[in-house]
């Protein structure tokens, strides 16, 4: 059994994150979506809200489960027994950090193999910090998530 492990911060999920979910759990026989805790200082949503934010969003992927996570990635993967980290590589700004943590997690974990997925052409330049700001001054989050959880991120950035 092939087992990956897709991580981020997801706060909140993105249409470029569900791709490379959708995609990773073709390839893969269970994937673990590793939300992690406390990645920024400031998250917009809480770990809890993340994690239901992303299961609405996934129903439809039957081989993945939301997990969340603190400290080291590599440790996750040894918990999970999962040999494979997933990464979604966006523009060549993505790379150099991309790049650094592959090397740091493989200097960790030689076992554990870092796969980049390409995005999609239309999520190049989508990231969870876009969507935050645009929510911020009410304009349309159309293409960039789903319907369904559009009107929690425009709640929450209300409420800031
Ligand atoms: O969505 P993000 O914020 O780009 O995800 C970053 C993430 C969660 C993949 C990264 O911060 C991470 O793996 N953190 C866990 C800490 C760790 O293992 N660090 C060593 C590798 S640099």
């Amino acid at each position: 059994m092939k087992i990956a492990v897709y991580p981020g911060s997801f706060d909140p999920i993105t249409n470029g994150h569900i791709d490379i979910i959708e995609r990773a759990a073709e390839v893969f026989d269970k994937v673990y979506v590793s939300i992690l805790k406390n990645s920024s200082k400031n998250p917009l949503f809480t770990t809890v809200e993340r994690q239901e934010l992303i299961e609405r969003v996934t129903r439809h992927i039957p081989n993945i489960e939301i997990v969340s996570f603190e400290g080291l990635l590599v440790d996750l993967m040894r918990e999970k027994k999962a040999t494979v980290i997933i990464k979604g590589l966006r523009a060549i700004s993505d790379f150099e950090y991309e790049f650094q943590m592959a090397l740091t997690n493989r200097q960790l974990a030689p076992e554990v193999e870092t796969l980049f997925m390409m995005t999609r052409a239309q999520n190049q330049y989508l990231s969870s910090s876009i969507v935050k700001e645009i929510a911020k001054f009410n304009a349309s989050l159309d293409g960039m998530v789903p319907p369904e959880i559009q009107e929690d991120i425009y709640r929450k950035i209300g409420q800031r």
